[in-house]
């Protein structure tokens, strides 16, 4: 596998081929994902619950994520490394120029932000910048306390709408690639056919351009309440290694995820 750009995540989209993602919070782990054929690196601020123990991603800060783009960047030769903007990192614009400078130069390659429409001026001015962004919409966990709990998102027809209109307004302000998480199949299915850029989805079924997962719910090693949408590729395969392994050839042939890690 080549590096992994913009332009060839762009590629795969338009030839069908299909996009794994999962998040890396080291450089031990982001080699061994990168070697296995991952093609995207997501240093997610889900480290707040899976590395720090928290019950949401509010509490992870700049430094935290500054940190761990760095060491993630370290372990990555092919895969593109994408860094989370942490919650209130970007409710400003120079606060989001700042931040986004700052995960660009620990090594992220493109930054992701959640959120709809009132994003649209800093991704002009990121993009116009330098800075490639990468979009989140669907359940936006650092919005978990405006949905009143980690609830699937766009069932209705208005959110669905809105859900759809946001993707649009993104895609035309510049974002080069979606996150999609926790929306029905149907929704997700409209939007990766409506959408120029890649749509990664996690909990949004078979249908987007690729998946992403949270490296310790694919390695069936998350404690407490593990979502309907993940898998644990460890318990099949009994090795690391080879359990990302599967995760990959999985996504890449389609069979991951199955109807019963899906939304309706
Ligand atoms: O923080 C994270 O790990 C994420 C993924 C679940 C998409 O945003």
């Amino acid at each position: 596998m080549s590096k992994i750009t913009t332009t060839s995540l762009l590629k795969m989209k338009q030839e069908g081929q299909r996009i794994t993602a999962i998040t890396a919070y080291d450089a031990t782990f982001a080699k061994l994902f990168d070697d296995e054929g991952a093609h995207v690196l997501l240093i997610g601020d889900s480290l707040g619950m899976v590395l720090q123990g928290g019950q949401d991603t509010l509490a992870v800060n700049m430094d935290e994520m500054v940190y761990h783009t760095r060491c993630v960047a370290r372990g990555a030769s092919k895969a593109l490394v994408v860094a989370d903007m942490p919650f209130m990192s970007y409710a400003t614009s120079d606060q989001t120029y700042q931040n986004a400078a700052r995960l660009m130069a620990a090594g992220a390659r493109m930054v992701k932000m959640e959120g709809g429409d009132w994003l649209c001026d800093s991704i002009r001015h990121l993009t116009r910048n330098g800075v490639p962004v990468c979009g989140h919409l669907g359940l936006t966990p650092q919005s978990v306390h405006v949905f009143g709990g980690f609830k699937v998102q766009g069932r209705d027809e208005f959110q669905a709408q809105e859900i759809y209109r946001q993707a649009l307004e993104l895609q035309a302000a510049g974002i080069q690639m979606l996150v999609l998480e926790c929306v029905p199949v149907a929704l997700a299915e409209r939007l990766t056919k409506a959408l120029r850029i890649p749509v990664i989805g996690i909990g949004a079924g078979p249908v987007t351009d690729g998946q992403i997962l949270v490296m310790h719910d694919a390695l069936g090693i998350t404690s407490g309440y593990v979502p309907k949408f993940t898998k644990n590729f460890l318990a099949e395969t009994g090795d690391i290694r080879a359990a990302i392994r599967l995760y990959v050839q999985q996504v890449s042939e389609g069979t991951f995820p199955g109807p019963e890690h899906c939304f309706n």
